[in-house]
């Protein structure tokens, strides 16, 4: 059934060593439109430097990234992909920005930095901005909002320039319990609208909740990337542990 809809991530016998340490070891993974992959492993397992390699910002010269059936080495799908940083490596929030400053500064970066934007970017602006619960805030400085809303914004900055795959490395490090399940709605929300998301949380049990698809870094071996749906928690438990192979149909 996955099959009939797009494919939008495939990573075949990916190896990658920073020059001292070795860290991935033949990923393999294939996501479709509308999936939900949650990265999870120890510190240091590699999810960083997987999503990295994914972004492009990493040279790998073993194995293969394809977006949206394309190889990433030939050409990158800019316009289709979204980015959410950690907020404390992302951006400087006590630089004096508005909210609308913040989020339209990616569509700048699309159309270039002399190019004013129009009514139609308005607009968008307004239902990004609203589909992230910040109405009203628009005009208020980034470094006076609170983490999760700070986060809520690096969101929508990531959704105005209308990406198909939403890349996510721990999007709620620092954000209070009540705006960590809010965030983590407003995602789901997005990945049932049909965005594909890549995600990884060091909140285990909430990410395995939403996640359709999961890429698992256990304690030694390489990631095994399972099927959400067919296994409990104690089995992705075991696959973590090393203590299982996911048997792959
Ligand atoms: N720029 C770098 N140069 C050299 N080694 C690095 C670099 N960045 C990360 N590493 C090493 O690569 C390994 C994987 O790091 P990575 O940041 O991908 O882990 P992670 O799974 O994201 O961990 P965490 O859960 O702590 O965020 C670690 O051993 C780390 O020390
Ligand atoms: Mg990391």
């Amino acid at each position: 059934m996955a099959a009939k809809y797009e494919e939008v991530l495939k990573i075949e016998k990916l190896y990658f060593d920073y020059s001292d340490t070795s860290v991935l070891k033949d990923v393999n993974l294939t996501l479709y439109q509308g999936d939900f992959l949650g990265i999870i492993g120890s510190n240091g397992a590699g999810k960083s430097t997987l999503i990295k390699l994914i972004l492009g910002k990493l040279p790998y010269y073993k194995g293969s990234i394809s977006l949206f059936g394309t190889d990433i080495k030939k050409s990158f799908p800019r316009d289709k992909i979204g980015y959410v940083a950690q907020k404390a490596n992302s951006f400087n929030t006590s630089f004096p920005a508005t909210v609308k400053e913040v989020v339209m500064a990616n569509l700048y970066s699309k159309k270039g930095l002399f190019k004013r934007y129009n009514k139609q970017d308005e607009e968008r602006f307004y239902e990004v901005i609203r589909r992230v619960g910040m109405e009203g805030c628009e005009n208020r400085l980034i470094g006076r909002l609170s983490g999760g809303q700070q986060q809520r914004v690096f969101i929508a900055r990531a959704l105005i320039s209308e990406p198909k795959l939403l890349l996510m490395d721990e999007p709620t490090v620092g954000v209070d319990m009540q705006s960590v399940t809010e965030i983590m709605n407003l995602i789901s929300e997005l990945n049932r609208q049909g965005i594909t998301i890549v995600m990884t949380n060091h909140d285990t049990p909430a990410l395995v909740e939403v996640s359709s698809k999961l890429l698992i870094f256990c304690s030694h071996g390489n990631g095994e990337f399972v099927d959400r749906a067919n296994l409990t928690m104690e089995q992705i438990n075991q696959i973590y542990a090393g203590k299982r192979r996911h048997n792959h149909e």
